[in-house]
């Protein structure tokens, strides 16, 4: 999921209507708690179900069904949250996004763009892509400045993993959690991930800058850890038969 899509487009349930997680976060003060789902899980109405009751929704489109996504989250009473991979893209197209999220901020309906995604090394230097050897670190300024004039309110962040610190003083989003585990799966494992979704939770409603929460799927079924690590499985809420799991619990309960 995660390099397929140019962008993927986060829908934030605005209201209380038959959801569960997502209105549970918003009654600790988060904005949402969602998940991302490619166009394919949209066509799937179980799954469809999940997230407009559950979950705000985080929606992976590339721009030719941008129009069709828009129309979507209008009609479902959402928000619009979208994250541009620069890093998997030339330069041109990139631009063409830009265009692109030109027409989708006009509507409205963009709540915040992740306008860079990992940029940096886990040492924090920057990695090399085409972006950084032509530009140098520039290319984040610039980044940011085109995505500011494309969209002057929408929020604009970061989108980069193993640089997790809560200090910094800005607002912070968990943009794409799972919790993969090695298989054979066994209730000891599915417990431990009980606990460790709990911490994580936890630690966004300790800290008051996290505004909210993107599991990176719904049921493990549609997960990129199926394609990506096949020694491991049962990285999400739900499973493959769309039943929650320990770690949906384990949000739960915390939320609770
Ligand atoms: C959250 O805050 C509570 C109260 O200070 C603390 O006991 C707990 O360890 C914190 N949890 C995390 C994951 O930061």
């Amino acid at each position: 999921m995660k390099s397929i899509s140019p962008v993927t487009l986060l829908l934030l349930a605005p209201s209380v209507v038959m959801a569960l997680l997502d209105p549970k976060i918003k009654a600790k003060g988060k904005m949402y708690f969602g998940s991302c789902a490619d166009p394919n899980t949209l066509a799937d109405e179980n799954l469809q179900t999940i997230l407009k009751t559950e979950l705000a929704s985080r929606e992976s489109f590339n721009f030719i069904n941008a129009d069709q996504l828009v129309d979507f989250a209008t009609r479902n009473g959402k928000l619009v949250r979208g994250h541009t991979s620069i890093c998997n893209f030339q330069l041109p197209s990139w631009v063409s996004d830009i265009a692109d999220a030109v027409t989708l901020t006009t509507k409205g309906k963009i709540y915040a763009w992740d306008v860079v995604n990992e940029i940096f090394n886990e040492d924090g230097s920057f990695r090399r892509s085409v972006f950084y050897n032509l530009l140098g670190e520039n290319f984040v300024d610039t980044a940011f400045r085109d995505a500011r004039d494309a969209d002057p309110s929408a929020k604009l962040y970061i989108n980069d993993y193993g640089l997790d610190g809560p200090d910094t003083g800005l607002d912070v989003a968990i943009t794409e959690l799972d919790i993969r585990i090695a298989k054979p799966i066994t209730s000891a494992l599915l417990t431990s991930q009980h606990n460790d979704y709990s911490t994580i939770i936890e630690a966004c409603l300790n800290i008051t800058k996290c505004v909210g929460i993107t599991t990176w799927g719904v049921s493990d079924k549609d997960s990129w850890v199926d394609h990506t690590f096949p020694g491991y499985n049962s990285p999400l809420l739900w499973d493959d038969n769309l039943a929650p799991e320990a770690a949906y619990t384990g949000v739960d309960t915390v939320l609770n």
